[in-house]
């Protein structure tokens, strides 16, 4: 498909990805700041392990879940370039609960569709069990 889009478009668009971002950073810092300084987070559907190794970096205790094996493989492998801590585990949402009967301050899901997670205020069933809150 060979689509082109006017100027004004491609601007209207890098704007709007703009604000998202400093929207999603604005939430992030405002969360973060909440926790005590080594809070336990799980980072599911953690793809590599981008977000689980900026919380690392920060000193948060970070466990990341992805259902896919390839995904996990690479974020462990970027984990051990960097000399970093976090525990990585091929696991599907569906089977948290079996695989953590330990809790965290914060269960953070990125670019995944709230349809599929839930609603924040009423989280999908499956991580039911893995929040303190
Ligand atoms: C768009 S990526 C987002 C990765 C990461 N959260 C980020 O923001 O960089 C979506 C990830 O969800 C994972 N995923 C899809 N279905 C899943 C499921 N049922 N359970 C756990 N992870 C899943 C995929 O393997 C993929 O790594």
């Amino acid at each position: 498909m060979n689509t082109t889009h006017s100027p004004q478009t491609i601007i209207g668009c890098i704007r709007i990805a703009f604000y998202r971002v400093l929207r999603s950073l604005t939430v992030y810092a405002t969360v973060l700041r909440s926790l005590p300084p080594r809070a336990r987070i799980l980072d599911c559907a953690c793809g590599i392990g981008i977000h689980s190794l900026a919380l690392a970096r920060h000193g948060y205790d970070v466990r990341g879940t992805d259902a896919s094996a390839g995904m996990i493989a690479e974020a462990r492998r970027r984990a051990a370039l960097e000399g970093l801590e976090v525990e990585f585990a091929k696991c599907s949402w569906a089977d948290l609960p079996k695989k953590f009967t330990e809790r965290f301050d914060l269960v953070f899901v990125t670019e995944m569709r709230l349809a599929i997670a839930g609603h924040p205020k009423r989280p999908s069933p499956h991580f039911a069990g893995c929040g303190r809150c």
